[in-house]
């Protein structure tokens, strides 16, 4: 574990970072990762607010260059994780490090090296795009002389140097979100946090937003710790945390979570579905479900199963489809609902928690 006492020069109250020690593209120094090697650790991390606990307990570490997601419902605690991880809210309890510095006691050696993308907008509508990373670059530190070749960079990355000098409110919301991320990138970080990268935009867009994540992943040696509560999305990184609750309930590839469940889910129609239930559970021992005239059902080897469902269920079949499991049904197995049921909750929540209610004003 790195210890403070290693980084005399460390910058108590000072917002400023200095960079010239570390140029993109460069490998992970020593100093860089933890003890154990990791980009970020978190060691059975606490978040009280009040009455509430919105983290209770989080242990996870995240390799150097890997992109790693925490995929949750509204209120699940990934914003106050990230927030924790970024050094702009102090934790109540437990241990977190990244980029191989503690993020209490080493507030300014975290901060210099990792991007926040947040969650609201943070942008100057009213400066150009070029205007709000040279605003940036200036309060990072970024040395004068780097500025220009670097703002060309990650604005090309995005795809926004042709629309360098408009102002900021001319921009769509996916190029606010691009130019956010470039933004984020500007100083060279080794961990970059995305918090939502792609909430409220239309799909296209968010298509886009994610082959820039994975440009961006080829062409900088960083490490990428993001939320989202979109299934698909999750899908993208190379590992997911399922959190519910304050609680992380799963961790692992989007394939062997989904692995894990084991089962696979059918989809049946025949002329009686109430038969067709009735048949599942008496020849076949099955649990069936029936749903806008469909019956469903989860089983090992959905397809190995369909044939003998042909030869043996005395009913005439009108459609089947076998599916693999989806990470919602990962999210259902471990918490027993589905994260769209776990969101509709938040606003029986919000009645009782008034900086849900002020949150949900802006
Ligand atoms: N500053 C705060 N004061 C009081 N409660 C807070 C504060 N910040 C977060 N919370 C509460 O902590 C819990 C976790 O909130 P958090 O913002 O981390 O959730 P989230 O997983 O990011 O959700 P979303 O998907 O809506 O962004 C919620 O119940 C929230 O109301
Ligand atoms: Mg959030």
């Amino acid at each position: 574990m790195t210890s403070d006492t290693a980084m005399p020069n460390a910058e108590p109250g000072s917002s400023k970072a200095s960079l010239d020690h570390h140029a993109p593209n460069t490998t992970w120094t020593r100093a860089e990762a933890t003890s154990t090697g990791a980009a970020v650790e978190v060691i059975d991390l606490h978040k009280r607010y009040g009455e509430l606990d919105a983290v209770k307990g989080i242990n996870l570490s995240v390799a150097p260059g890997e992109t790693f997601g925490f995929l949750g419902p509204n209120g699940a605690g990934k914003s106050t994780t990230i927030k924790i991880l970024c050094t702009l809210v102090a934790p109540t309890s437990g241990l977190a490090q990244v980029a191989g510095y503690d993020v209490v006691k080493s507030r300014n050696e975290v901060r210099r090296r990792i991007g926040l993308v947040f969650q609201d907008t943070t942008l100057d509508d009213y400066l150009t795009a070029e205007e709000n990373l040279r605003f940036h670059a200036d309060l990072y530190g970024v040395p004068r002389k780097a500025v220009k070749s670097r703002l060309q960079e990650v604005m090309e990355m995005v795809g926004l140097w042709e629309r360098r000098k408009s102002e900021v409110k001319t921009f769509s919301g996916g190029m606010k979100r691009r130019l956010e991320i470039g933004r984020g990138l500007l100083h060279a970080p080794r961990v970059l946090f995305l918090d939502e990268p792609t909430v409220g935009l239309d799909p296209q867009t968010r298509s886009h937003i994610w082959n820039y994540i994975h440009e961006l992943r080829k062409r900088e040696d960083i490490t990428i710790f993001l939320t989202t509560h979109y299934m698909d999305e999750a899908e993208n990184c190379d590992r997911i945390a399922i959190i519910d609750n304050g609680q992380i309930v799963a961790v692992d590839t989007p394939e062997a979570l989904k692995a894990s469940i084991g089962k696979d889910r059918v989809e049946i129609q025949t002329d009686s579905n109430s038969d067709t239930v009735n048949a599942l559970k008496s020849h076949f021992g099955l649990d069936a479900t029936e749903s806008e005239g469909v019956v469903a059902f989860h089983v090992s080897g959905g397809e190995q199963f369909v044939p003998r469902l042909f030869s043996e269920l005395s009913l005439p079949i009108r459609s089947i489809r076998v599916a693999r499991p989806t990470l919602d049904d990962v999210f259902m197995n471990y918490t027993g609902r589905t994260i769209r049921d776990a969101e509709s909750s938040i606003s029986e929540r919000m009645a009782t928690n008034p900086w849900m209610r002020a949150r949900s004003r802006r």
